[in-house]
Order: structure tokens, then C-alpha cells, then sequence
């Protein structure tokens, strides 16, 4: 099939990659040439797992381009996706001028029937207002084309993008009952064919659903974390180990194990986004999301908890101490700094006096442009930040030791070595990597969340 992808940001350039490997024909728009421009010397603008050799891949067969070229990407794809960025406003709604921009481009160029599928995660009524931009721009034309605009919501993990497209665990559709939105339903089902050969994977719905369907999955997540972050926060008061409790509560059917892990917060370009736009959405509505407004506030109170965990150990006060931080990214395997806890807590360390030494697998360039940009106001303290060029680097002389992205390469270290290079063998651990008994068999006095119970000093 053709297929048009509009944007090539992180969940258009996955999309259209991931399309051209099943064999369509793939033309991706983007309006900033210079992205456009290193797609087509062979570059991936993002860090994303598997995604070089995918897009190389189906570059080198003809079946995926870039161009700026909005007419010829409007004339090429049956099916046009909308994934252009919608960026939170200043208060909390999503930005819908991308899409908007592009949902009139479609109107102003088509020639034909066309599928306008909404990728972006966007609004609850978002298709409606995509469907009028379109309207709007053939009737200036004084054409009448045939179209339909369809929701799509993509659940795709950062750092396991490709793997999430290529085996999905569902695919949300939602259209409407139209010979228009029928039409559209066939066209979707047939390109999403590969997908459903040994079970159906498709949840066909009406529109809104659709849209509300992808709030609703990043605010379920988005809640389960803030839950256990609560949780583990008591469970350090009342002596109980969260992770035991983790087992416990997890093992029962009804909750299941995953995404209960307790740490210091969690960040991205989701769910922070995604709830607050939810919530937006429902003062909108004049309804009050109650749980949701608590889940944002559990979430920037956790950010700090590292911090404050530090303050309670070495004293409000922390010129003249030098504190090592593994892990910048707000998750692994992604160079993402959006949101990051890593922001927050380095942020208290120097405004507190401390100097820092950091390090991340992948996002040591994207952490040092986005902590520039935090301490654009006071350049003094950005000074106070050094990046190191490996884990064991970052350690020397520290007072301490404080984790925060859980990268695979931190869970084993040679911990004889990490003792040996901090000043004090102190680590607070943002993401519980580590046994407490164990670290305190070596002599590690170790700070996690929720499992105090077990740390010895
Ligand atoms: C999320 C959703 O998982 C995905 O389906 C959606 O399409 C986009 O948003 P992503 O933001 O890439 O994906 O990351 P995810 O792996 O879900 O983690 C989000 C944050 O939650 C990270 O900061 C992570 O460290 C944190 N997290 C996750 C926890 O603190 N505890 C957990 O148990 C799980």
C-alpha cells in the first residue's frame, strides 16, 4: 500500500520505518530539512534500538524516503498519518497546531479518497476538529473529495519502539459508520493484516473511544506508579520492604507484576504529557479528575525524593561535597532527557553547593544541552557539573553515589571497586537495582525506596 507519514519525530519515523518493512511503500514528510536531510544520508536523528537497520534496510529498497515536499506527500500515500508533535501549552492542553497544520495541508493538495489517520496522541475530539480543517480547505478549493479521518493511538515504549510496532499487543482503531469511515475500516484492515494472521490483535471502536483509549492505558500506568511510590514512601516509615510487597501484591492475577516498580519518579514524553492533558480534558468538561490530580502531584513529590533522602544523610547544606549520578536518561535504552528525575535531583544537589559527576550509556550529549538549558539563568551552576566518561570515572572522590535510570550496565558493578573509588561508600539507589542485605554485607550503606527495613548503615 502507499503510505504517507507526516512527521518524522520519534513515533512517525518508528511508524513509517516499521510500515516500509512490511512491504509499503513509505514517503515521510518532515518540514525541518536539516532531519530531512540526515534521514537521507543514511542518520536516525533519535537513539531507538533496531531502528538504523530498519530504516537503512527499506531505504536501500526503494521502499522508504524523506522529503519536504508536502504536495508529493499529500499525492503519494492513501493513507495519510498525522504523527507531528502536540507539546503540552502552558496550561496542560495539548498543542494542536501541528496537526491541525497538516490535517489542512491533506485538505489543500488531495486529489482522490483519502484515510487521515490521527497517530499523535491527541484529544478526545481531536478527529472531529482534523475532519473540519479538511472540510474547510476543499471547500475554499471548491472541491468535494471523499475522505475519513480514523484514530490510531500508538502504544510504543521508547527503547523497545520497533519490537512494540512489530509485535503489537493490541492495535486500537476507531472510525466511524460512514460509507467514508467503512471505507477507511478496509483500508486499515489491510494494512494491518500482517499483524492478525495468527490472532486478531484489532480493537475496532468509534472514534472518541479511540482517543479516550490512550489516555485512559497512559493514565492507568501512569497511576500504578504513583500508587507504588506512595506506597514504598510508607513502607519506609512503617519498616516494610516494598519489593517484598511488590511480590506479593503482584503475583495476584488482577494486578499483575509489571509496572509496579517503585523508584524516584517517572518521566518521558508520555505520561507526564498525557496526564495532564487528561485532566485538562476533563476540566473542560467541568469534572474534577480527583486520582489523577494526586498521581501528578505523588510524581513531582517522588522526583525529589533522592534529594531529599541526600539532605536527610549529609545536612542541608552541601558546598563541598561531590556527588556521583549513573543514569540521566528518565528511562534506559533512550537518550530522552525529557522529564527526567536526573533534572531534579542534580538541580538540588548544585543549587545546595554540591559539585556532580554524571554519566549515562547514551544521553551524555542530550543531558548536557538540556542542563545547560536548566541552568540558563545561573550558568554557575551548570560549572558545578562534570560528565564523566565511564560509570567507574564518575565515582572518584564522591561523597556518594546516587542512581537513577536502572541501565542494565549499572545492575552488576564490581562493587569492590565502586567502594574503593567513593570517599564514603554511600549509594541512594533511585530504582532499588540492588540487594540491601547484600550491599550491606560489603559494606555499602545503601539508601532504595521503600525497602529502609533492610538497609544497614
Ligand atoms: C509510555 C507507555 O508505556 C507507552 O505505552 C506509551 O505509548 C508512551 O508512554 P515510555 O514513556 O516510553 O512509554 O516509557 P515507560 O517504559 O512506560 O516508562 C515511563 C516511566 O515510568 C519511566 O520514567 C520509568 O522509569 C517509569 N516507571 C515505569 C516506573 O517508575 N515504575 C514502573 O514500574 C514502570
Amino acid at each position: 500500500m502507499k503510505i504517507t507519514i507526516i512527521g518524522t519525530g520519534y513515533v512517525g519515523l518508528v511508524t513509517g520505518a516499521c510500515l516500509a518493512e512490511l512491504g509499503n511503500d513509505v514517503f515521510c514528510l518532515d518540514v525541518d530539512q536539516s532531519k530531512v536531510d540526515i534521514l537521507n544520508n543514511g542518520g536516525i536523528p533519535i537513539h531507538e534500538p533496531g531502528l538504523d537497520d530498519v530504516v537503512a534496510r527499506n531505504r536501500a529498497a526503494g521502499r522508504l524516503q524523506f522529503s519536504t515536499d508536502v504536495a508529493a506527500s499529500v499525492a503519494h500515500g492513501d493513507v495519510q498519518f498525522i504523527a507531528v508533535g502536540t507539546p503540552p501549552d502552558e496550561d496542560g492542553s495539548a498543542d494542536l497546531q501541528y496537526v491541525l497544520a497538516a490535517a489542512r495541508n491533506i485538505g489543500r493538495h488531495m486529489d482522490g479518497f483519502k484515510v487521515v489517520v490521527d497517530k499523535s496522541t491527541v484529544p478526545v475530539g481531536t478527529a472531529d476538529k482534523v475532519s473540519a480543517a479538511i472540510a474547510d480547505e476543499l471547500a475554499k478549493r471548491g472541491k468535494n473529495e471523499g475522505f475519513s479521518v480514523v484514530s490510531n493511538p500508538e502504544f510504543l515504549k521508547e527503547g523497545a519502539a520497533v519490537e512494540d510496532f512489530m509485535r503489537p499487543d493490541r492495535i486500537v482503531i476507531g472510525h466511524d459508520q460512514t460509507t467514508e469511515g467503512l471505507r477507511a475500516h478496509a483500508l486499515m484492515k489491510k494494512l494491518y493484516a500482517p499483524f492478525n494472521r495468527n490472532h486478531e490483535r484489532t480493537y475496532w471502536m468509534d472514534v472518541r473511544s479511540a482517543e479516550f483509549t490512550k489516555y485512559s492505558a497512559n493514565a492507568m500506568l501512569a497511576t500504578r506508579i504513583s500508587f507504588m511510590n506512595e506506597l514504598a514512601n510508607l513502607a519506609d516509615k512503617v519498616g516494610a520492604d516494598i519489593e517484598a510487597v511488590r511480590h506479593g501484591i503482584g503475583s495476584d492475577p488482577r494486578i499483575g507484576h509489571s509496572f509496579l516498580y517503585a523508584g524516584c519518579g517517572y518521566g518521558g514524553s508520555c505520561f507526564p504529557k498525557d496526564v495532564q492533558a487528561l485532566e485538562r480534558t476533563a476540566r473542560d468538561y467541568d469534572q474534577d479528575l480527583l486520582i489523577l490530580r494526586a498521581v501528578e502531584q505523588v510524581n513531582d513529590f517522588q522526583k525529589h525524593v533522592l534529594g531529599k533522602k541526600v539532605v536527610k544523610r549529609f545536612g542541608d547544606d552541601l558546598s563541598g561535597k561531590h556527588f556521583a549520578v549513573w543514569g540521566l536518561a528518565f528511562k534506559p535504552n533512550t537518550d530522552d532527557m525529557r522529564e527526567a528525575s536526573s533534572r531534579v535531583l542534580i538541580g538540588e544537589l548544585v543549587r545546595r553547593g554540591a559539585t556532580v559527576a554524571v554519566y549515562d550509556p547514551v544521553a551524555m550529549k542530550e543531558a548536557e544541552r538540556v542542563l545547560k538549558l536548566d541552568f540558563a539563568d545561573d550558568a554557575k551552576l551548570f560549572d558545578r557539573i562534570s560528565f564523566a566518561a565511564n560509570p567507574m570515572a564518575a565515582l572518584g572522590d564522591a561523597d556518594a553515589l546516587a542512581i537513577v535510570t536502572e541501565w542494565k550496565a549499572f545492575r552488576s558493578p564490581d562493587f569492590d571497586r565502586v567502594k574503593a573509588a567513593l570517599k564514603n561508600p554511600v549509594i541512594f539507589d533511585g530504582r532499588n537495582l540492588f540487594e540491601p542485605q547484600v550491599m550491606a554485607d560489603i559494606g555499602i550503606e545503601y539508601h532504595g525506596i521503600g525497602r529502609s527495613i533492610l538497609t544497614r548503615g
